[in-house]
């Protein structure tokens, strides 16, 4: 071969490797996102010639493809008998035994393939691919025709938990609405779903035993769980006036537990015990210590007539789930009947019970022997580990983790759940946008950044931790279009902490994908919070060229970012830029060429204080340090939150004393307090700035006093100004302490 003609073979070989046979390297909105996916070569194409063969064990698995398929499309596979190219979904032992959940997905130009160890592996498989095609990049709208660049995903969860909490009783949700939540958890292959039906404030399932628990004992006297909680407390029949409530039959349960097992869902029951039982006192006055209704909601573990009617009803809800696990609560019994009731008070002499702790453990302990018995397994809230904990019992982590490392160090399984990452009855935005909840504050990207194995535990002990689980308490939750509102897009957030490996994480990558995610949601009919318009600023102080370097960031997936520094030019954000001493920002999102009513107005400030000494007459807590004593100097301004690592939490005064390096002229003292009273956290009473050429004496300059009523129930962030004429070194800012917390961020000084 002469010179030219081995350049141009090499050339044409370059060119069929760049048009033909380079794999494309395309962005997918899977979501969880698999363990592993590769690309290869070349294209599927699926249309209406495209064959489907099924084997043995592929279950429903080809009927759901083929809804997804006729969903978009309007027409379903062929039957393999008709011969062509095709899909073939495939049971197969001999594929990653022992690990059911896993599957493998082929697409070749020639042919997909999806395979699995078992029918569960392949119906994951089955959603991945349906995710695929519900993805409009790949679809020929005119040709009613995909095409599927080839790729291979290895896939298989990350945990064996991965659930989601449904509080039926405060608010009930009817059962079309559970197999809608149970149909989206299935998309997002989860696979537990933790139905709370029993509380206070009603009881939502039919026992044939005791059918006055659901005449009764399953409706009140208001719809809104807070007007009657804050209220009379009654229960009244159904048939009364104004009567709410409401309960699922043995009939509706079982649809419930048939529909969710087709979806590779188990449901697990929880019927709540020893507190959280007013609606059955109310009923049998004779279970609660006092023998009387309206009095307290813990069962009277004195009496045996407890423990044969905690069997009986536990006898049929065993009969209608085949769970494994039962969940008993065991959450936040009070214990001060227990301690007034002579039957209570002989059951610990006789047992030898050291305190109510202990005797609570005492029933828990004997119901997790009857449900053994039975070939079931207990779980509970965390609270049974209390006076010790049943000896084979899984606990269920929500006061934070510490009860679920407890566990886990004592060799019991956990399934972690706490409060500050897995509880979607927080607020997920700005409280002052969003309709009223319990508290908190829980965005998607927090939820997203959870990990369920604590740090603090060996691999050993982290194996115990079997999975994660979002928990939807209703108290705030009345409808069931606020309900979706609540779980979604946060459920997906967990659905991905729970299933993806944890290396895998990346937000940015999060964002994107549920940017698309929360479209389909929308076109199922999903009242899916569609993420909030809030800014996040950027801030980092630059001492060295005296300026301030500004970013905007959002939890939309890149949103068009408007901005305007002072009265300058409306611009469109880029980039990262620069301010130097003072300078009014204001900056919102525009979408679809509508501007956001949420509008971040701040001021920045690279102010005389920036980076100055401070000395504190009482300490920050230990809890909300932010950056310890440079907080209140170090230019950087705190965000929603007061847990952001921006704000310095006190339990005392803030007085503090800035010394400013030289005497100047002074004229600004301002600071930001912040104001959330669920938590505790108050506004200062007032507000007093003093000060001094020598440090010795100071001269009061202002007395701010507070305007926030101290009842006020929405988040407040007020900025406590003193503007004045004065010379001076150092610069005392005082806030009076109200009550609970103070929060602070920054003391500006000019
Ligand atoms: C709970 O939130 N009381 C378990």
């Amino acid at each position: 071969m002469n010179r030219y003609r081995l350049l141009w073979f090499l050339l044409a070989g370059v060119m069929v490797a760049c048009c033909v046979s380079a794999p494309h390297e395309v962005k997918l909105q899977l979501l969880p996102q698999p363990r592993q996916v590769a690309f290869d070569a070349g294209d599927f194409k699926l249309n209406s010639r495209t064959t489907l063969e099924l084997n043995a064990g592929t279950g429903e698995c080809g009927e759901l493809l083929n809804s997804v398929i006729s969903g978009i499309a309007g027409y379903e596979l062929l039957s393999a008998e008709n011969g062509g190219g095709g899909i073939r979904l495939a049971v197969d032992t001999a594929f990653r035994p022992g690990v059911p959940e896993a599957y493998r997905l082929q697409i070749t130009p020639e042919h997909i393939s999806l395979e699995a160890n078992a029918t569960v592996g392949l119906f994951y498989g089955v959603q991945t691919l349906g995710q695929l095609l519900s993805d409009r990049q790949f679809y020929r709208e005119g040709k009613k025709e995909w095409v599927l660049p080839a790729m291979t995903i290895e896939d298989e969860p990350a945990f064996s938990y991965r659930g989601l909490h449904l509080d039926v009783s405060r608010h009930f949700f009817p059962k079309e609405f559970v197999m809608k939540c149970l149909d989206l958890m299935s998309n997002y292959k989860l696979n537990r779903l933790h139905w709370h039906l029993t509380d206070a404030a009603g009881w939502r399932i039919e026992i044939k035993k005791y059918p006055e628990l659901t005449e009764r004992g399953a409706w009140r006297s208001q719809a809104n769980y807070m007007d009657w909680w804050k209220g009379d407390r009654r229960y009244v029949t159904r048939d009364s006036a104004g009567a709410y409530g409401g309960f699922y039959t043995q009939d509706d349960i079982r649809e419930v537990v048939s529909y969710a097992a087709k979806r590779h869902i188990t449901v697990i029951p929880e019927i709540e015990m020893p507190g959280h039982s007013e609606e059955v006192v109310s009923v049998y006055p004779q279970l609660g210590c006092y023998g009387k209704p309206y009095r307290n909601g813990e069962l009277c573990i004195g009496n045996e007539k407890t423990f044969e009617f905690v069997e009986n009803v536990l006898t049929e809800v065993m009969e209608l789930f085949p769970s494994e696990y039962i969940h008993i609560g065991g959450d936040e019994a009070s214990t001060s009947a227990w301690k007034k009731c002579s039957k209570c008070q002989k059951r610990m002499k006789d047992n030898r019970l050291k305190d109510e702790k202990e005797l609570q453990s005492y029933m828990i302990h004997r119901v997790e022997k009857f449900l053994n018995a039975q070939g079931r397994k207990l779980i509970g809230w965390d609270e049974i580990l209390d006076g010790g904990l049943a000896p084979e019992a899984t606990v269920m982590s929500w006061r934070g983790e510490s009860g679920g490392i407890k566990a886990a160090r004592m060799g019991h399984d956990v399934i972690m759940t706490p409060g500050g990452y897995c509880y979607f009855d927080s607020y997920q935005a700005d409280p002052r946008t969003q309709p009223e909840a319990i508290g908190g504050f829980l965005p998607y990207l927090k939820v997203y950044s959870y990990h369920p194995v604590p740090e603090e535990l060996t691999a050993e002990e982290g194996k115990h931790i079997l999975g994660a689980q979002a928990n939807v308490w209703a108290e705030y939750i009345p409808t069931t279009s606020h309900a979706e509102y609540m779980i979604f897009p946060r459920l997906l957030s967990l659905a991905e902490v729970v299933w993806s490996p944890r290396e895998k994480k990346d937000a940015e990558d999060f964002k994107r994908r549920v940017a698309c995610h929360i479209g389909w949601l929308k076109a199922k009919g999903v009242n899916v919070f569609t993420l909030s318009d809030h800014i996040d600023m950027q801030t980092e102080v630059d001492t060295v060229r005296r300026q301030v370097k500004i970013g905007f960031d959002s939890e939309k997936y890149l949103p068009e970012i408007h901005y305007r520094v002072n009265d300058g030019r409306e611009q469109i954000y880029r980039e990262p830029f620069y301010v130097r001493d003072s300078a009014r920002i204001k900056a919102f999102i525009v979408t679809d060429g509508k501007a956001s009513d949420e509008v971040l107005e701040t001021r920045v400030d690279y102010h005389r204080a920036v980076g100055k000494p401070v000395v504190y007459q009482h300490r920050y807590s230990g809890s909300y340090p932010a950056a310890g004593e440079k907080t209140l100097t170090d230019g950087y301004r705190g965000g929603l939150t007061y847990g952001d690592g921006r704000w310095q939490g006190f339990l005392a005064d803030v007085d503090v004393v800035i010394d400013l390096d030289s005497v100047c002229d002074l004229s600004y003292v301002s600071a930001d307090f912040m104001q959330l009273i669920g938590p505790g956290v108050y506004m200062p009473r007032y507000v007093q700035v003093s000060v001094s050429e020598d440090g010795q004496h100071y001269r009061e300059v202002a007395r701010i006093e507070n305007e926030v009523p101290a009842d006020e129930a929405s988040l407040v962030i007020r900025d406590f100004t003193a503007r004045f004429q004065a010379r001076g070194r150092y610069v005392r800012f005082f806030a009076k302490r109200q009550n609970g917390f103070q929060f602070i961020d920054e003391v500006v000084v000019y």
